[in-house]
């Protein structure tokens, strides 16, 4: 008698250990993966680095290589489409934790934000109207009207042209219309900028005349105060260039193998 309730009560808590066993088999559900996210800022207005497509979305050899990067950290790339001059204050707020906007790896720059280890190799040139024979170079622009976007090194340098009238415009496109429009004689801006403009249909008015100005490298502008974001994007940034990844999406942008990276 005894042994029956005994092997009843075994088959009960059986019963019930395996019930509550189907309740935890229920997987738990779990949190799905928070990936931590990377606010990245640029001004889409800089083909073939980032502009907006004909479907609107931007893109670029910047937007390819920062999703690249924030990959290899593991992180969310989430891109907003700022002004230029508006991105190092941003950086400088913590509003953003990197600009990446074929920006130049500046001194003066340097003195409020971080930048990466160098991408790309850009430099300086003077745009000009296609018929124009009198502007041979950044020389000739003493005294006259140039146009340039407004906080880019373009500005910069044409600021230093003596004599020279500076149109300050928010867009790299602003300045080509002014220069079209005849309002201005030269545009200064980035060499790999220009010559992917001058291959456009709008672009086959104008030239480029004379020498590069300055040879300026670009990087990645990070929050001054994320020391570690510094280290991680030059350890990714490293990896990219070294398993072949950097030179792809170089060579999908630019049409050719990078020379330097
Ligand atoms: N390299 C120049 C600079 O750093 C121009 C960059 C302009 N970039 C842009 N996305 N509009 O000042």
């Amino acid at each position: 008698m005894m042994k029956k309730i005994y092997v009843v009560g075994m088959v009960i808590l059986a019963m019930a250990i395996a019930l509550t066993g189907c309740g935890g088999e229920k997987k738990a559900e779990k949190p799905a993966e928070v990936k931590k996210v990377l606010k990245v800022g640029l001004n889409p207005d800089f083909a073939p680095f980032e502009f907006v497509d004909k479907d609107g979305k931007i893109t670029g050899f910047d937007v390819d290589l920062i999703q690249a990067i924030g990959k290899q950290m593991g992180m969310e790339v989430n891109i907003q489409n700022m002004s230029f001059d508006g991105l190092v204050p941003a950086l400088k707020t913590g509003n953003l934790d990197v600009a990446i906007s074929g920006m130049t790896i500046t001194e003066e720059r340097k003195k409020s934000i971080s930048f990466s280890d160098p991408y790309y190799q850009s430099g300086l040139v003077v745009l000009v109207n296609k018929d124009n024979s009198s502007i041979t170079g950044i020389n000739d622009l003493k005294g006259k009207k140039i146009a340039a976007q407004i906080g880019s090194t373009g500005s910069m340098a044409a600021h230093k042209v003596e004599g020279a009238k500076v149109t300050d415009l928010n867009n790299t496109p602003e300045t080509y219309l002014e220069l079209k429009k005849g309002s201005v004689d030269g545009v200064v801006n980035d060499l790999p900028a220009v010559q992917y403009f001058l291959k456009t249909d709008e672009g086959k008015n104008f030239k480029i005349v004379g020498n590069v100005l300055e040879a300026e490298n670009l990087g990645i502008g990070i929050n001054p105060s994320n020391k570690e974001l510094v280290t991680n994007i030059n350890k990714a940034l490293a990896e990219l260039k070294k398993n072949g990844e950097y030179d792809k999406l170089y060579e999908k942008w630019f049409g050719s193998k990078p020379v330097s990276k």
